[in-house]
């Protein structure tokens, strides 16, 4: 079955949560959203996991995402669970809720409506399991990225943190990030911008790496935004030493 497109709305469905009966657009209002789905409950992966979106949940808060989960499960088994994440997370506040809600998909309408069953990881009746899916929605309520990881590779929640980044600052800015990108790191000029356009729109200076094809695609320039911390570095006009390119 064919999977959501970027830039496709996002279906707007109703489900049980651990927070009670929502309906997904609703509940994004304004915000970013990410939607994550698991195998299953009291699983070791899918607990550091839970684990791990949990103590990251303020960085998640102060960039405006909200996030949800999705498990196969009943809400009793999602409340059960709650428990033992928090304990896994060291978390003897006495607080048995989870930083955000945990969809109960029992029927697995919803898996199958968003295309998440991984047909390799089965459960003891022999029905297919969801895959690590990472849905990430943007304020319009559009798909931005989409992720998809076997049951058997848990996922890197900094890497997640990164992509928003980057999906955060591509949306208002007309940048691109490269490979192993960081905040505070150089961001790319798309090619689609003229020189002359790129030099007005980028202030604090546009760098172009030398290339044996001589053509001037690698184009960098400081984050926008903070440049005042980059001045000090700005050392060539062909490559800033605090945010060297790669090589
Ligand atoms: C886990 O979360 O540990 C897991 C779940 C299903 C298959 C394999 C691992």
């Amino acid at each position: 079955m064919p999977g959501l497109l970027l830039g496709e709305v996002f279906p707007d469905f109703e489900a049980e949560t651990t927070i009670g009966r929502i309906k997904f657009h609703k509940f994004l209002g304004d915000s970013w959203g990410i939607l994550f789905s698991h195998p299953k409950d009291y699983t070791p992966v899918c607990t550091t996991e839970l684990g791990r979106a949990a103590r990251l949940s303020d960085e998640f808060s102060k960039r405006n995402v909200k996030l949800m989960a999705i498990s196969l499960d009943s809400l009793e088994d999602h409340y059960g669970w709650s428990k033992d994440i928090l304990a896994y997370n060291c978390n003897d506040s006495g607080n048995c809720t989870l930083p955000f809600p945990i969809i109960a998909d029992r029927k697995r309408e919803l898996a199958v409506t968003l295309g998440m069953l991984d047909p390799d990881e089965k459960d003891k009746d022999g029905l297919p399991l969801t895959a690590r899916c990472v849905f990430i929605i943007g304020p319009d309520k559009k798909l931005k990225l989409s992720i998809l990881y076997p049951a058997t590779t848990g996922r890197n929640f900094d890497e997640i943190l990164r992509v928003i980044d980057s999906l955060q600052l591509t949306a208002g800015i007309r940048v691109a990030t490269p490979a192993d990108w960081k905040p505070g790191v150089c961001v790319m000029v798309p090619p689609s911008i003229p020189e002359e356009e790129a030099a007005s729109m980028f202030p604090a200076g546009v760098y172009s790496k030398e290339l044996p094809s001589g053509k001037k695609y690698l184009r960098y320039t400081p984050h926008p935004g903070i440049q005042s911390e980059q001045k000090d570095t700005k050392q060539s006009q062909d490559q800033p030493e605090s945010n060297p390119p790669p090589p």
